[in-house]
Parts: C-alpha cells; structure tokens; sequence
C-alpha cells in the first residue's frame, strides 16, 4: 500500500459543520432559515436511505428539511404540481426529486419544471448550460465534492491531464466540465473507448464513475496518479457468510492503491461528499435568494 487514502468521510464532516456554522449566522442575522424539499416517488429501498440521511443531515446543519413521499403510481401531472407547489414556497430554497423515478413519469419533464434557482442537484438544463459556459450555476453536488477532495490535495490543478470514465449528465459530463473550468486537460473515456487502461494511464487525476463494479485496476493507473472513484456497487461477500454483500468502488482498490499517490476509498470516500454538497448548494440558492 502506497497511495495516500482521501478521507471523504472526515472531509463531508468538516464542509457539514462550515455549512452549518453560516446556517447559524444567516439564522441570527437575517432571521432566514434555508429549507430543502426532497421529494420521493415509489418506494426503492436505496433511494429511501438515500432520502432519509438526506433529511437528518439538512436538520443537523439547522436547516428546515420537507419531505413529500408520493406513491409508485403518483400521476406525472401531480408530481409536476408538486413541483410549481415547491418552487412558489418561500421557505423552499432547494428542491430534490430523487432519481430513478418510476417509468411513466417522463424524468426530463420533471427537471426542466423544477425553479433553476432552487435545483440544488444542479440537473436543469439552464444549470447545465451556466456550467459549461463558466457562468455561476448550481452544480451537481457528486462532481462538485470530487472537486473539493482534489483541489485539497493538489492546490492547484491547473494544467494537469483529467481522465474521467464515464459520461452520465450526473457525474461524468459536470465532472469534466469543472476540470476543465479549473484549467485541467481534460478526456472523458467510456464503455466504447479503445485502449482504456492507456488512456487512463495519462492521467495525473483519475475519475472513476463508470458503475461497474472494480474495472479499472492498477493497469489503468499512472504511478502517482491521484484516483478519486465514484461508484457504489453492491456485490456479493460470501466471505462474510451465505447471501451477504459489500460495496466496492468501480475502482479495484487493493490493486489500484499500491500504484496510485492517492485514492478515495469505497465506502468513505466520494460517498459522504454528495449530501454535504447537497446542503453547501441549498446554502447557497437560499444566500441568492437573500440577496
Ligand atoms: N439518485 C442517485 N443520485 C442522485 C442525486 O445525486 N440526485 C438525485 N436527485 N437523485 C439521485
């Protein structure tokens, strides 16, 4: 074991508590409270664990948290309604529909209805559009933690080669975007790229978020390279008893960490950051909102 392990779980700690040290001054100074509605449709068990620490962490940063849990069958009209509901409150300044929704709601719909100014996920296409123009937007809170973790450890990033592997509108496309924005050179690879592992290996950082369980391997690592991987997969552990699983990364991080200079580890690593930036980006729309 070589590589510096980035400890995520420390890190989303300590944005949590910056958050709520301005929550608490926003609250004694301008008597403003933010407050974040998470809506669920269905009942998918990740996305109910998701959805639950969602709202614990909004209350402990002091914020105001709503939770609107809607039945598998909603209508899309009515989630839509929702969503203007939401956007007319006040004391609404973030808004979250968790993804996946159920098949007969039509997922682009439902985003581009959401306030731009109150997407805290960063999804709506006017937020897509901010970022890749370098304009102010609220970004996507999975690539914006991957970010802060690398702006950390390097200082700067300007010049280095970003690989990142994948190209979801979640994580892959806005990653790239804020390399880029933060002058990296910056290749996006995917399933269909030739030559992975060597085109991988050119890369001073390395974003795994392809979401197939331990893909990339030390092959695909340059010595030094910093790896910063975003899957959470689910696979079976047998080890650990008939019928039990563990997460691992898309990352195979015992072979990965002997060549890599630093790598987020699967759970604790880019995991934690993505509700932490949730509520650094409801601060945020609630700041803009103030004025
Ligand atoms: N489902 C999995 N990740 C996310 C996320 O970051 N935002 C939303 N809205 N749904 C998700």
């Amino acid at each position: 074991m070589s590589a510096k392990i980035i400890d995520g779980k420390a890190f989303a700690a300590d944005v949590r508590a910056r958050v709520a040290e301005q929550v608490a001054t926003l609250k004694a100074d301008h008597g403003i409270t933010p407050g974040l509605a998470v809506v669920l449709v269905g009942e998918d068990p990740a996305s109910q664990v998701y959805v639950r620490n969602k709202g614990k962490q909004t209350i402990e940063a002091g914020m105001n948290s709503y939770e609107h849990k809607l039945e598998d069958t909603t209508p899309e009209a009515d989630l839509l309604a929702l969503v203007e509901k939401l956007n007319a409150d006040p004391a609404v300044h973030g808004i979250l529909v968790q993804l996946p929704l159920p098949d007969h709601i039509d997922e682009a719909k439902v985003l581009a209805t959401i306030d731009p100014a109150k997407d805290v996920d960063g999804f709506h296409i006017s937020n897509v559009g901010l970022l890749a123009t370098g304009q102010k937007a609220l970004v996507p809170c999975t690539p914006l933690g991957c970010l802060m973790m690398l702006r950390d450890h390097h200082g700067s990033l300007s010049g280095l080669n970003a690989v990142v592997v994948g190209r979801s509108n979640i994580v892959g496309k806005p990653m790239a975007q804020l390399l880029l924005r933060d002058s990296c050179t910056v290749t996006i690879a995917h399933s269909r790229t030739k030559d992975l592992a060597e085109v991988c290996r050119r890369a001073d950082i390395l974003v795994a978020a392809v979401g197939r369980p331990q893909m990339l391997s030390a092959d695909h690592v340059k010595p030094g390279a910093t790896v910063i991987d975003v899957g959470i997969n689910r696979i079976p552990a047998p080890e650990k008893g008939e019928g039990k699983t563990r997460l691992v990364g898309d990352v195979d991080f015992d072979s990965a960490s002997e060549v890599a200079g630093a790598i987020t580890p699967v759970p604790g690593g880019v995991g934690p950051m993505t509700i932490a930036c949730l509520l650094a980006n409801t601060l945020t729309a609630c700041c803009r909102a103030a004025g």
